[in-house]
């Protein structure tokens, strides 16, 4: 009696070509095609009712994982930033102060002051889009890959308070601030003066990420005329400008407070409606 020849090969693919969709769907659990899974049986009526060859429906499904991949890791990059909405340019009313410096915007925008290791200072009065704008330019440098640290400025200083009796915690708390290609401070004084060891936190911050030739976005509503005050230190005040203000570009925000438009909005609304 012949003894029968066993080719693995032959046997592997005879396995999966007689794979039920269960099986298929938890191989592809178990090799982490997500992508895949997810589109699976959509993707092969496709191919069934539109006749596709097999290298077509083959590459649809792998757009299918790269597309879901890109869109977990942006995702991931968003969630690590610390930004709290995903601003555009696109949604700014520039009609509504029209002395914003439109053009300088869309150049940060275009993210080549972060190659080039510049900064930028957003100076104005309250509501004319300065947030608005600093979450807009951050957000496109997560959309390009890069990492970005946003955060309120006195909250970040006041979280350096608090982890500040432990070096360990406060090498950790710090590491991401320091490392990352662009720092946005938002609102700094908003809510109160910065003084003492905070200024010194401040100072140290800029310092070094300035030494790296590291990118800083800093957007505040008091004039940098006032910020000896506000540090409550005029010489480190003139430390903290000269560094900042070296290769940055200040942009003066002018004009009217869009809370005010918005706020007028709703009262026009809620009289009407009575
Ligand atoms: N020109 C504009 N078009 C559309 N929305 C705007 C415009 N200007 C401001 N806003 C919106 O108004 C609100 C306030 O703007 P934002 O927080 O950016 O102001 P700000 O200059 O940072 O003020 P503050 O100095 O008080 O921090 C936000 O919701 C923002 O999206
Ligand atoms: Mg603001």
């Amino acid at each position: 009696m012949p003894t029968a020849v066993v080719n693995p090969a032959t046997t592997t693919l005879e396995n999966l070509m007689s794979m039920t969709l269960p099986e298929i769907d938890a191989a592809l659990r178990q090799l982490r095609l997500l992508g895949v899974r997810a589109t699976l049986e959509t993707r092969v009526l496709e191919a069934q009712f539109s006749n596709l060859s097999v290298l077509e429906t083959l590459s649809t499904l792998l757009q299918d994982e790269l597309d879901l991949r890109q869109s977990r890791l942006l995702q991931r990059r968003f969630t690590l930033s610390g930004l709290d909405e995903r601003a555009t340019l696109a949604d700014f009313d520039w009609g509504y102060n029209p002395e914003i410096p439109k053009r300088t915007c869309f150049e940060l925008h275009a993210l080549k002051f972060i190659t080039e290791g510049d900064s930028a200072l957003f100076c104005g009065p309250p509501g004319t889009g300065k947030s608005h704008i600093a979450k807009a330019i951050a957000y496109a440098a997560v959309r390009a890959g890069l990492r970005v640290h946003y955060a309120e400025a006195d909250e970040l200083l006041a979280q350096l308070q608090v982890v500040a009796d432990s070096s360990l915690r406060r090498h950790r708390f710090l590491k991401p601030v320091l490392d990352a290609d662009l720092l946005v401070l938002d609102d700094l004084f908003l809510h109160r003066n910065v003084m003492g060891q905070s200024a010194d936190d401040l100072q140290m911050i800029l310092h070094r990420r300035y030494k790296r030739r590291a990118s800083v976005l800093i957007t505040t509503n008091r004039v940098i005329d006032d910020w000896h005050m506000c540090l409550g230190d005029t010489a480190l005040a003139t430390a903290i400008l000269d560094r900042l203000l070296h290769r940055s570009v200040l942009v003066k925000f002018q004009g009217r407070s869009y809370r005010l438009k918005e706020a007028t909005a709703r009262l026009v609304n809620v009289t009407s409606a009575e």
